[in-house]
């Protein structure tokens, strides 16, 4: 394979869990503000409120989301075995509340009407815009009435550089023979705007940036 080649998802994230947190770490600026920041809507609560988190990974999100709310009830969607095991490795305390999905949230059915919460961290912006939106209506479908959604992510700066990330994939897509692909790993980020507008046709209401350094954001949508 080629230097530029795209590399599976799957694959990418089975071969760097065992450095993926202290790469995090390093690398995510403001590590602790972002990761508080993703869980700050979690409502303070004893109660085992149920969340779903779309590709979990190790769980990175999850140490400020327990401090919240200890009790919480997670199902832990994501494809890489290795990192799910990372996951359970950290959060042994928590086994009894932690159900790991090992699946792609892109095709593995949500219960409807089910969650308090869902999130997604560091994960969805290896999504077309079709994909996404399908994906928000699946989430939107999962979540009960009054139910948030919380996304910490990767953005895009300005609409050219959105263009110009959709221009790279294109070009690096090309001798693949699953061009439309979403388990390739290739950044395609967007902007604030247009997450925004993706949420409201999905059907979310009330989008709020609640944090932003450079281009890691955090934004919220209620259903
Ligand atoms: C950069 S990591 C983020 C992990 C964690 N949320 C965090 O913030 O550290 C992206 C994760 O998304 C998972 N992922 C990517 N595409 C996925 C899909 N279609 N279904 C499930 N998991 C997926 C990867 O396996 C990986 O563990």
């Amino acid at each position: 394979m080629g230097e530029n080649q795209p590399e599976g998802m799957k694959e990418f994230f089975d071969l760097r869990a065992e450095t993926y947190d202290s790469h995090m770490f390093k690398n995510v600026n403001n590590f602790r503000e972002f990761y508080e920041a993703v869980a700050r809507p979690v409502r303070q609560t004893g109660n085992n409120i149920k969340i779903l988190d779309l590709g979990c990974g190790t769980g990175l999100e999850l140490a400020a989301i327990f401090l919240r709310a200890p009790q919480a009830k997670i199902t832990a969607v994501d494809l890489s075995a290795k990192m799910l095991n990372k996951l359970l490795e950290k959060y042994h305390r928590q086994h009894s509340q932690i159900e790991i999905r090992r699946a792609s949230y892109l095709t593995a059915p949500f219960e409807e009407e089910h969650y308090h919460y869902a999130v997604s961290v560091m994960t969805l912006h290896h999504l077309t815009e079709a994909e996404k939106l399908k994906l928000y209506k699946k989430i939107a479908r999962a979540l009960k009435p009054g139910g948030e959604y919380i996304e910490g992510d990767y953005i895009a700066l300005s609409r050219e550089e959105e263009s110009s990330f959709l221009a790279e994939r294109r070009q690096r897509l090309k001798g693949t023979d699953k061009e439309d692909s979403a388990l390739y790993h290739i950044d395609i980020p967007f902007t604030l705007g247009k997450q925004e507008k993706l949420l409201s046709r999905a059907g979310f209401q009330g989008f709020q940036v609640i944090y932003q350094a450079g281009e890691n954001a955090v934004y919220r949508a209620k259903i």
